[in-house]
């Protein structure tokens, strides 16, 4: 039995096949409608989420399976003292499959430790988004035709973004590629990142909070939100929370090929007049996660070689 706790859960090879079988799913979805009939697929939220959860509800229902779960702590048992340990023991009498979205890092990974069907990590913590890599990576790949030689960008709250950490984790696997980070200072990479993932990888990376000075470089620019929710204080939140804004402005320093990702949530840093930009992906990026996390739920159900009617 699989689960996918980390991006790197999967190897280079398994993750081509993933975004090969991502692709056919979106291409041909009836040769894929009814193959987990049968099957359900529990969500267990702890945290908020409107693309993570209801895209994987999509992608079960798409593949002809049920869904069931809760979309915060407060609604199940976990308010009363339930531990993760033990909810996953019940759930796995419940569901063939879970996702799961938890405030604390490593909880997915509990989760793991103490389940009979496989886990998959839908954000835990400040640490990683594996799902949201897979639709990044293949955004990125249908868009460019590429993984490597690829100069990304990566903007915004880079200290407690888990997408950026789990995309970044992902992307150093492949040839040529070089990361500008742009963030306020408070907000640069952790450290770990920094030395255990890019230095030692000797991995081409530059930190500023400059973004117009790089916008001409960038294949790829990654926004992200400030994260409210895992500030300490308030009052650091709001001076720092606008401290990227994207505009059109902003646009005309950038290439005629590059494309704009953002995991969303968008709050304040890309304004909404740049959503009619062609280079404004985000929401196609959105529209990709249920294909992308169809082509996971079928291979961690062993069922991905079965796409017949
Ligand atoms: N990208 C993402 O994780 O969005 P949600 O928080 O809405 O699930």
């Amino acid at each position: 039995m699989r689960h996918l706790i980390s991006p790197l859960d999967l190897s280079v090879e398994e993750l081509e096949e993933m975004l090969n079988l991502a692709q056919s799913v979106m291409k041909t979805p009836e040769k894929y409608a009814h193959i987990c009939k049968g099957k359900k697929l529990a969500t267990l939220f702890y945290e908020p989420s409107t693309r993570t959860r209801l895209s994987f509800e999509a992608a079960m229902l798409n593949l002809g399976g049920k869904v069931l779960g809760f979309s915060s702590a407060d609604s199940s048992s976990a308010a009363k003292g339930e531990s993760v340990a033990d909810t996953i023991r019940i759930i796995s009498s419940y569901a063939d499959i879970c996702a799961m979205r938890h405030p604390k890092e490593g909880a997915p990974t509990v989760a793991a430790m103490h389940s009979g069907i496989p886990v998959i990590n839908a954000g835990d913590g400040g640490h990683n988004h594996p799902t949201q890599t897979l639709t990044d990576l293949f955004t990125i790949k249908e868009l460019t035709g590429r993984l490597n030689n690829l100069t990304i960008g990566m903007c915004g709250d880079l200290k407690f973004g888990r997408t950026v950490h789990s995309l970044i984790n992902a992307m150093v696997r492949y040839q040529n590629v070089r990361f500008i980070l742009i963030s306020p200072n408070e907000l640069k990479i952790p450290d770990y990142l920094r030395k255990e993932v890019l230095d030692a990888g000797n991995i081409s990376y530059i930190e500023t909070s400059e973004l117009e000075k790089y916008m001409p470089e960038l294949d790829i620019l990654y926004m992200t939100r400030v994260q409210r929710e895992r500030f300490f204080n308030e009052e650091d939140y709001i001076r720092l929370k606008d401290s990227f804004i994207l505009d059109a402005d902003k646009m005309k320093y950038a290439k005629k090929d590059m494309y704009v990702l953002h995991p969303l949530p968008r709050v304040n840093e890309i304004s909404v007049e740049v959503d009619n930009d062609p280079r404004a992906v985000y929401f196609q990026q959105a529209k990709f996660g249920v294909y992308v996390r169809m082509a996971l739920i079928l291979t961690l159900l062993e069922l991905d070689k079965k796409g017949e009617i």
